[in-house]
């Protein structure tokens, strides 16, 4: 089996000015030696907090990641920000797709295939979300619309850009919702996603790639959700924005 690196990120959504980024990185950094982390940690703060973020996290191993970017690289787009743009103020990550961005601005599966492209080109890693709704899951198509969400959005993309992917399996109804899927149902997901990108980028990307769980995670469910065999971290959205809790997540995955 491949030895992946787990992965907590927090998705801090529409939360934490500049001032409250600064603190929270600040706390973060003394309150878990990050160094000790066997994870890597990431944080997607709101575009305008992301340099606040990025000069605390310097000289630490805190990675900085955007939560969205157009798929072009500049243009007239008001309101937007691009790949190059979120590089050049030091993110590492990017996140597509979100259900929040799929449920309310209308992303499609093609716009998350062109944005995946465009972080690619702009040497972001994009963690790719994708995952079912409830009704979905209901009427038991959550397999095949995770199929179809991570084939459309990795359409045309190479093998070695595949490689770097990070991709988080995020049902639609844990976000938010305190209901969070259990270690055997995500487990079911995630393996199920390991072997379609293996069918689609051959079985060295499909042990590769990381695959987040995100949906309620908290401390007092990490350890049991990340322990699975194809689950290599988190996405945590509510949780990541309480220092204690986001410290007691990357404790319980180490
Ligand atoms: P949640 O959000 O942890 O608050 O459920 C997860 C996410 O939206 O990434």
């Amino acid at each position: 089996m491949a030895d992946r690196k787990h992965i907590i990120a927090g998705n801090w959504k529409m939360h934490k000015t500049q001032a409250e980024t600064r603190s929270f990185v600040q706390g973060l950094i003394a309150g878990l030696q990050v160094t000790e982390a066997g994870c890597e940690v990431i944080i997607a703060p709101p575009f305008t907090s992301v340099p606040a973020a990025v000069q605390e996290a310097r000289g630490t191993s805190i990675q900085v990641s955007g939560q969205d970017l157009h798929w072009e690289d500049n243009g007239a787009f008001t309101g937007e920000v691009s790949g190059p743009m979120l590089a050049e103020a030091g993110c590492s990550h990017v996140i597509v797709g979100h259900s929040e961005r799929r449920q309310y601005f209308g992303e499609s599966d093609e716009t998350v295939n062109l944005k995946l492209k465009a972080a690619m080109r702009a040497g972001l890693v994009p963690i790719f979300c994708l995952g079912e709704t409830l009704d979905e899951r209901q009427q038991g198509r959550t397999f095949s619309v995770v199929k179809h969400q991570l084939r459309d959005g990795m359409k045309d993309v190479g093998i070695p850009d595949a490689a770097r992917f990070v991709i988080a399996y995020e049902p639609v109804w844990a976000i938010g919702t305190g209901q969070t899927a259990t270690p055997e149902q995500a487990q079911e997901i995630h393996e199920f996603l390991r072997n379609e990108l293996a069918a689609l980028c051959g079985t060295k990307i499909g042990d590769d790639v990381r695959i987040l769980y995100g949906g309620s995670v908290k401390p007092e469910n990490a350890r049991s959700l990340m322990s699975r065999k194809d689950i290599d971290g988190g996405l945590v959205g509510g949780a990541s924005l309480k220092l204690d809790d986001f410290i007691g997540i990357i404790r319980q995955d180490m």
